[in-house]
């Protein structure tokens, strides 16, 4: 077949097109020119690469910076074996590098870890050079980052003084994915591990997820659900992992693996998985071994047991203890270490599922070995649009303990509502919990430095999937980024977050910037405002958790109805946690306790989710209860209109292929909280008999054509 000319133009016009095409794939590297004068002032400092070393990681540096700068300034950085002008990028540590070996930094390097980084303008043979060195080469890596960070977001680069290391040894990221390639509670397609194609082929996208993952800083990824298949553990399987592993290498991305704790049985053929039966202890033994021979730096396992029908060692008549300690042992010889869950929960008559993970675990505190970590979710129920602390912060001083906090938004629309989960992980990391007096906040217990913590860590569940966009939404790229963020450096402001997030992933102009930053700082607020406001929780409908559903009592446990959430009568609506209902808020702390505790000065945020309030409650603001809580979900819907005007206006400064889809999802958040308004203040009106106050627009629907259909995504 012949091409004519103007064929192969348009063919080439149409390719470059879609090269042009933003669709979100390079998440916040996007390395996209620089404003001009920026370019002017920064061009100096960059003019050469020296990063010497023929590690994957060193090459990784230098692909990053010449790939960076060439992007953003349009130049095309030389590789230098030495400093021969000014304007060097001198990286790597003082083991592959002598001239970062000559500067004698050693003592502050080995201050900071092997992940750990300074970036200093110095003078290197005469010449005004950049330093980005560390004492490990992963350290290294992450310092370029930073430095292509601070272009991006329009930093100064000509005198720095940049010193930085990680808070928290492990940032990790938990994958849901189970073997057959689909994600539990994933909204972004499919498992990003192609287990079928294992370990032959590895998709390159595998090196642009550590890649993405490095350049935050996260380094540990648990590959699969932690609602486990034995399989991952078997031998095929575990040549498939390290196949990956060996693409995730080089970015300092170490995997785990969620174990199944009857594996002994399924994969080995044993009677029992009892953690007190010798032959099951030395099955786990066998199983890190060949483990680390095939995965040397492998990481570790993380355990859901006994919970949600898992099994586990109380299926033994043995305690948590017993299960994570004697996996701690198999794993300990080759520093592997074990994230046990801490998200059980046994029904009882009458009890209350908020306080079920305290009451099973901390108990169980300073018994666990040292190669243990509590994995603990932020709230004590799941992941909630909004929940207190959870009690057990605070309460485990002899335990290290992990917040397990959810990427995904299982329970905040999908991947369909933009909402910017930064506020609402620094509204759990700022609660003070009292432990130790006033200032004794979750980030202290978290970082180690209340309690003397010496293995401290994080995890995100992930909202990746094989979407061309990673997220599903554009908008939740930020979650994944802020989760890597905070992970780092736990102190880190959202607002801070969002705006580098903005610079590089959307605009660096400035206008649309401080917008877009307002509008992402708000959306938290908002989707609580039209789904949960004032305490309320898990009245999603059953099974997808999506749209609500607050009548819902079909479910056969009854902490799986909303219902039993939400304990709405004619008198009032809410949960009393306090002594005379459940009393579970006594897990927390004094004077926690005692302003949760107390009606009239528990946050209202939290009020229904403390107490049975009635209808005609006076709020703060002068209004009864139910106005309030009938204005909170007008509010909402409101915050969605006025976002979705604010997105059209930029059309202009956002990509045409963005823009829009976004736009599109805004619609659907638009109709989404009209049906969470409407159905939810209906069928609360059923008890409060009270008419919808001035302000709330009249329902569109009837209750019952809400009740008929769950709202679909
Ligand atoms: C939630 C979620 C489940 C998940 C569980 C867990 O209940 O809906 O899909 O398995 O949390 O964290 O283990």
């Amino acid at each position: 077949m012949k091409f004519s000319w103007l064929s192969l133009s348009i063919i080439a016009c149409a390719l470059q097109i879609t090269v042009a095409a933003e669709d979100g794939y390079r998440l916040w590297l996007r390395y996209e020119p620089l404003p001009g004068q920026t370019i002017k002032t920064y061009l100096p400092h960059v003019t050469s690469v020296v990063a010497s070393g023929d590690s994957a990681t060193l090459e990784a540096i230098r692909t990053e910076l010449i790939m960076g700068c060439a992007g953003m300034l349009g130049n095309s950085l030389p590789v230098s074996k030495d400093v021969d002008r000014d304007g060097a990028l001198v990286a790597g540590t003082p083991e592959n590098s002598p001239l970062i070996a000559e500067l004698r930094w050693q003592k502050s390097l080995i201050g900071l870890g092997a992940e750990g980084f300074l970036i200093r303008s110095v003078k290197l043979k005469g010449r005004s050079v950049t330093v980005i060195a560390s004492s490990g080469e992963i350290g290294a890596l992450y310092g370029a980052f930073h430095f292509l960070r601070l272009m991006q977001t329009l930093q100064p680069i000509d005198r720095l003084d940049v010193s930085q290391k990680p808070r928290l040894k492990l940032r990790v990221l938990n994958h849901w994915d189970n073997l057959n390639g689909s994600i539990e509670r994933g909204y972004a397609g499919r498992s990003l591990w192609n287990w079928n194609e294992l370990p032959e082929t590895v998709d390159p996208r595998l090196r642009d997820y550590a890649r993405a993952n490095a350049s935050l800083g996260i380094n540990g990824s648990v590959i699969n659900n932690v609602n486990a298949n034995s399989q991952s553990l078997s031998t095929e399987y575990l040549r498939k992992a390290a196949a990956i592993a060996g693409v995730f290498r080089p970015y300092g991305v170490r995997i785990f693996l969620s174990a199944r704790f009857s594996a002994p049985m399924e994969l080995g053929g044993l009677k029992t998985a009892d953690p007190f039966d010798p032959q099951v202890a030395t099955w786990w033994k066998k199983k890190a071994d060949e483990i680390y021979r095939i995965i040397p730096d492998f990481g570790g396992f993380l355990v859901k047991a006994n919970s949600e029908g898992q099994p586990g060692p109380r299926t033994y008549n043995r305690n948590h203890v017993d299960g994570a300690n004697m996996l701690a042992a198999a794993l300990a010889p080759h520093n592997g270490i074990v994230m046990w869950r801490a998200f059980v929960y046994d029904m009882k008559p009458d009890y209350d599922r908020a306080g079920a993970a305290y009451e099973n675990l901390q108990p169980f505190d300073g018994k666990f070995a040292a190669n243990v970590l509590l994995q603990i979710k932020n709230g004590p129920i799941d992941f909630q649009p909004r929940e207190p602390f959870h009690p057990l912060f605070g309460a485990m001083p002899k335990t290290q303990l992990m917040p397990e906090l959810q990427i995904t938004q299982e329970y905040l629309g999908f991947s369909n509502h933009l909402v910017y989960l930064a506020p609402m992980w620094r509204e759990f990391l700022d609660s003070d919990t009292h432990a130790k007096g006033p200032g004794s906040t979750v980030t202290k217990i978290v970082d180690g430095s209340l309690d003397k913590q010496k293995l401290t860590g994080i995890a995100g569940v992930a909202n990746t999937g094989s979407d061309r966009n990673w997220t599903g939404h554009h908008f939740a790229q930020a979650n994944w980024y802020a989760f890597g963020r905070l992970a780092w450096d736990a102190d880190l402001p959202s607002e801070a977050i969002a705006e580098e997030w903005v610079k590089m992933t959307l605009t660096c102009d400035p206008e649309a910037c401080s917008a877009l930053v307002r509008l992402m700082l708000e959306s938290h607020e908002a989707l609580v405002d039209y789904m949960t406001p004032l305490g309320l929780h898990h009245i999603m409908w059953g099974g997808h958790h999506y749209g609500p559903a607050p009548w819902w009592d079909k479910e056969k446990r009854d902490d799986w109805n909303p219902i039993y959430y939400h304990r709405a009568d004619e008198r009032g609506l809410g949960f009393d946690r306090t002594k005379t209902g459940s009393n579970s808020v006594m897990q927390y702390h004094a004077p926690v306790r005692d302003r949760f505790a107390n009606v009239t000065t528990c946050p209202e945020k939290f009020l229904v989710w403390f107490h049975h309030v009635p209808w005609d409650f006076r709020m703060r603001s002068g209004r009864i209860m139910w106005d309030e809580l009938a204005l909170h979900y007008q509010r909402g819907v409101e915050w969605v209109r006025s976002a979705r005007k604010q997105w059209d206006a930029m059309s202009g400064v956002i990509d045409l292929e963005r823009h829009a889809e976004v736009a599109k999802k805004l619609v659907i958040q638009e109709r989404d909280a009209i049906h969470w308004r409407d159905s939810v203040l209906l069928y609360f009106q059923t008890f409060s008999k009270r008419p919808l106050p001035e302000g709330v627009e009249k329902p569109q629907m009837t209750l019952e054509e809400y009740q008929a259909k769950s709202l679909t995504w």
